[in-house]
């Protein structure tokens, strides 16, 4: 096992034993807010303070969060696999870095950062956000916006990401819904490739269910802690 990699691509799922909500689910955040107002930069444009509202409450949620049995999983496969496990993942929050994983890719950005929409200085920040912050490297007044990724923009790492899923051997998907690409499309381009093996752990078939070899339903923490021991056990 020692020349193998996998790759973990994750989704909100794993994060919703740690009391943070998903999205698509029944009480799921777009079923209570349209996406175009608080999750594009058209709607970040037309009324910047309620995407800054929507966005502070989160963050708030998000400081007083801790690492579910799961993420702590991960973290140990990554500390015991003797070969190379890369966490890619859709939440922006830092659960999986708490849990113990280092090889982590925030591709839709991370929510306790902010960016200069105007130089792209990029700072950590876990308080609000507000229309009168300025970029303390450019000085810009109320460019100041969530590090996250909107609807319409493109994602971060990809080439990091299409690299690794070029040479992975185990891809697995955890807790996500399989609705947005480009991570949604990811699954079919290793299928493609021939060589991996692909497994998705959620709690109800994802809408790419099909697509994977194995399929192991249920919660995040129970199911992906027995995933690992079995993996760092016997492999795949
Ligand atoms: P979704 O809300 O679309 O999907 C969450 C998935 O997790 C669903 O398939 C649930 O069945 C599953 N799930 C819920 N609770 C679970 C649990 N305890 N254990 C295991 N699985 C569970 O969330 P994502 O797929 O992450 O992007 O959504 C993808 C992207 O859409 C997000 O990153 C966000 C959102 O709009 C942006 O905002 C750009």
């Amino acid at each position: 096992m020692k020349d193998k990699r996998i790759v973990i691509l994750t989704g909100a799922g794993v994060s919703a034993e740690s009391g943070l909500g998903t999205f698509r689910d029944k009480d799921g955040l777009w079923t209570k807010y349209d996406l175009n107002d608080v999750a594009t930069p058209e709607g970040f444009a037309r009324n910047p303070e309620f995407v800054h509202n929507f966005y502070n409450q989160r963050r708030q949620n998000l400081v007083d969060a801790t690492p579910n049995a799961a993420h702590h999983a991960l973290g140990r496969l990554e500390s015991e696999f003797p070969g190379d496990v890369l966490v890619v993942t859709q939440n922006i929050d830092r659960l999986h870095e708490m849990g113990g994983s280092k090889n982590v890719l925030h591709m839709h950005g991370e929510m306790l950062k902010s960016r200069c929409d105007f130089c792209q200085h990029v700072i950590h920040w876990e308080g609000d956000l507000n229309l009168a912050m300025r970029c303390e490297q450019c000085g810009t007044a109320g460019a100041m916006r969530p590090h996250v990724v909107w609807f319409g923009e493109m994602p971060f790492y990809m080439d990091d990401i299409q690299h690794a899923l070029d040479l992975c051997d185990l891809f697995l998907s955890i807790g996500t819904s399989g609705n947005v690409y480009p991570a949604a499309g990811f699954v079919a381009q290793v299928r493609h490739r021939g060589t991996a093996h692909t497994v998705e752990l959620n709690l109800e078939p994802s809408e790419g269910s099909a697509l994977f070899h194995d399929s192991v339903l249920g919660p995040a923490t129970e199911v992906v802690p027995s995933y690992v021991d079995d993996l760092l056990a016997n492999g795949w």
